[in-house]
């Protein structure tokens, strides 16, 4: 007997719509996973849920006046009520605002601490006196010191896109009430993961057969050496931590939560629970979390994979009783018409949207056919219509209503016999034996455009069959092969209806009914039974009708629009004006580049020595993506002379080099040749 089977997909945060991204990334795979394993007859499991904590959920209830309960609980009914109609078929979907999550990530760290398995860390960290309360990064705002841009979040720069620590910032402010923060001392917990490096090194190498896009973030995390992580936060939303640790260390536990990263994940345990408890065998979520033979598959996007194949199984280990993920198949991520995906500037197609428009299914075929499994993946409207009326309209779903239509015509509703079978007969019957296990072990491994491809393709080859038999002919002087015909076409349907059912299941639940069939037949099954002859066929259903270009049209209208909005708010920050005096006070000089590297555990930066007259100084630049180190040396560049010095990535930078940027697009500022380093830019 194979392994039982627990699969999660990322649990996804209660702060926002579902959106095409979520689903090609972490959803439909796993659907499209859990439904065959069903088929299979597998013991198999799929646990899902809101994420409700974390910083970005404050911010919008903060926003919005409200409190952040409010927020959660709108998207999390949104959310669960638009996953249904998309077909996804959770066991569970739980939430981490329960309080049985509530509980169980207190007693998963209160293990963690009574194993000793934390490290106390005393330190300072911003404080907002007039909100009295420690600011997490997201709530720091400042000037970037990469580029200047002078509303950068305390982790990161959404102009540059650069990763900062909230004391890089310059000016820093409170995001809540503006506010200068002050440094003040606070105590958090942090797992010491370098403790696991070893273990998980082993571990992971024993899973040669994860996907390389995993394997390869996973090493290079490892060859930069794990850190502490910090599990806590001074936050007045998060799961509080227990109150008896607290005060075993003498700190004070109130306003401090576990961080969102560390509850989360073990909101899959929390909701196994739950649905253990539903099904009223209190104990059951122990079966998949801790006995050996369970599978842990987690389905996630690649921002997860750090979370899901290192933390969360650091942890996991460190617990002690749990198993750990055999497989975490994570995606690359889904473009939309040619550029990134942007909910905040509302560039990206909302599932609630789409629902009222479209069809499910279309949208699982086309995901599903588009996944990024390997690479980034493009959507756009105009390939979704195509495939839509090319592949489901004009080959599948002519396929079988052709063949229904033939038979409700001339063969009484029913099933007609098989009589001897033509090479081409053969042919077909050859492809429909082969094509559960062939269509299975893509699955399996994860190869799920593949796997859509393949199904097509037995779609595409039976509706060539069905011309090229012309049944309509030949009912005329030979009924028996024209009988042959249509029973291999219905015997295709009933191989169809199962193979696509983890894909498309809301149309194959349409054809079970039109064939009549109580149940749908076992994926393993397909091959020893069949439909038998003189079986009543229902009545046909139009599966897909054609998406017409006006429909399409309007979608790809709301996109550039949003495209264009986002570019004028832009283009507003813009104009500000300043005078000239305040322009004098920055100082622009030529610079002459005479050394350039790299900087470890950083793909964006070069570590600059520059010439500026008599003087030479370190810059650090954001440019590593766009110029090799060799191709800079010698150059003469444009440089802001009188930034104030910062630290990046553990390098001093004197100065900022000037660069023309557009998305991830970027050219220095280079100067000719003749003119000496030193000399000034106005
Ligand atoms: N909410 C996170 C995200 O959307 C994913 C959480 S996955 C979990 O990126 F494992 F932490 F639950
Ligand atoms: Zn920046």
């Amino acid at each position: 007997m194979s392994k039982r089977i627990l699969v999660t997909s990322a649990l996804p945060y209660a702060n926002g719509p579902i959106h095409l991204g979520h689903l090609a990334g972490a959803y439909l795979p796993a659907d499209i996973f859990v439904r065959y394993h069903r088929l299979k007859g597998s013991d198999v499991i799929y646990i899902c849920g809101s994420d409700e904590h974390g910083v970005p959920i404050m911010l919008r209830a903060r926003k919005e006046g409200v409190s952040p309960q409010v927020v959660v609980d709108r998207y999390h009914e949104l959310n669960k009520q638009s996953f249904a109609d998309f077909g996804m078929s959770f066991d569970y979907y739980g939430r981490t605002s329960s309080p049985v999550h509530h509980e169980t990530s207190q007693e998963f760290f209160r293990t963690l601490a009574e194993k000793d398995e934390f490290i106390l860390k005393k330190e300072k960290q911003l404080y907002d006196p007039e909100a009295g309360i420690f600011l997490a990064d997201r709530f720091v705002r400042g000037t970037c010191p990469v580029c200047g841009y002078d509303d950068a979040y305390g982790d990161q720069c959404e102009k540059c896109g650069s990763t900062l620590s909230p004391k890089e910032l310059k000016n820093p402010r409170s995001a809540i009430t503006n506010a200068t923060p002050e440094y003040k001392e606070t105590v958090h917990w942090y797992l010491p993961l370098s403790k696991y490096q070893s273990f998980l090194e082993s571990w992971i190498a024993s899973h040669s057969e994860w996907k390389p896009n995993v394997l390869g973030q996973i090493k290079s995390w490892f060859s930069a050496g794990l850190n502490d992580r910090a599990v806590t936060r001074d936050l007045p939303w998060g799961v509080e931590i227990p109150a008896d640790i607290a005060r075993k260390y003498g700190v004070e536990s109130k306003g401090k939560v576990l961080y969102v990263w560390f509850d989360a994940p073990i909101g899959y345990i929390s909701a196994t629970k739950e649905w253990a408890a539903q099904k009223g065998d209190k104990d059951l979520w122990k079966t998949y979390w801790q006995d050996e033979d369970t599978r842990l598959i987690h389905f996630i996007g690649k921002d997860n994979i750090v979370f899901h194949c290192i933390i969360f199984p650091a942890m996991l280990k460190a617990h002690g009783h749990y198993v750990l993920p055999d497989n975490v198949p994570s995606n690359e991520f889904l473009n939309l018409e040619g550029n990134k995906l942007s909910t905040s500037r509302n560039y990206a197609v909302w599932l609630d949207d789409y629902l009222k428009k479209f069809q499910p299914d279309s949208l699982r075929y086309v995901l599903a056919g588009n996944m990024p499994e390997s690479r980034d993946m493009d959507f756009s409207w105009k390939e979704f219509q195509a495939r839509h009326n090319n592949e489901l309209a004009d080959i599948l779903g002519n396929f079988i209503n052709r063949t229904f239509t033939f038979a409700h015509k001339y063969f009484d509703g029913k099933v007609p016999a098989k009589h001897t079978l033509s090479d081409l007969d053969k042919e077909l019957q050859k492809r429909l034996e082969l094509a559960p296990e062939t269509l299975g072990a893509l699955i399996d491994r994860f190869q799920f455009k593949a796997y859509v491809r393949e199904l097509m393709d037995i779609a595409r080859f039976a509706n060539k069959y069905f011309n090229d038999k012309e049944p309509w002919k030949t009912r005329q002087n030979e009924p028996e092969s024209c009988a042959t015909t249509i029973h291999l076409c219905l015997q295709t349907i009933r191989h169809l209806t199962v193979l696509a059912a983890p894909l498309i299941p809301f149309s194959t639940e349409k054809l079970r009914v039109m064939l009549q069939l109580d149940e749908l037949p076992r994926w393993d099954a397909l091959n020893t039974e069949s439909l038998p002859e003189g079986a009543v066929l229902g009545q046909p259903e139009i599966l897909f009708t054609k998406i017409e270009d006006a429909d399409i049209e309007r979608e790809i209208e709301r996109l550039k629009q949003a495209l264009t909005d986002s570019q004028s708010e832009q283009s507003q920050d813009a104009v500000e004006e300043i005078d000239i005096d305040t322009f004098a006070k920055t100082k622009l000089k030529v610079a002459e580049i005479i050394a350039a590297e790299k900087i470890k555990k950083s793909n964006k930066l070069l570590k600059l020595q520059v010439q500026i007259g008599n003087n030479q100084r370190q810059i650090v630049a954001g440019i590593a993506k766009q110029y090799a180190p060799e191709e800079l040396i010698g150059k003469k560049v444009v440089v802001v002379a009188n930034l104030k010095p910062a630290v990046l990535r553990g390098e001093r930078s004197e100065g900022m080099v000037l660069a023309a940027s557009a998305e991830s697009r970027l050219s220095v500022l280079f100067v000719s040749d003749d003119i000496p380093s030193g000399s000034e830019v106005r």
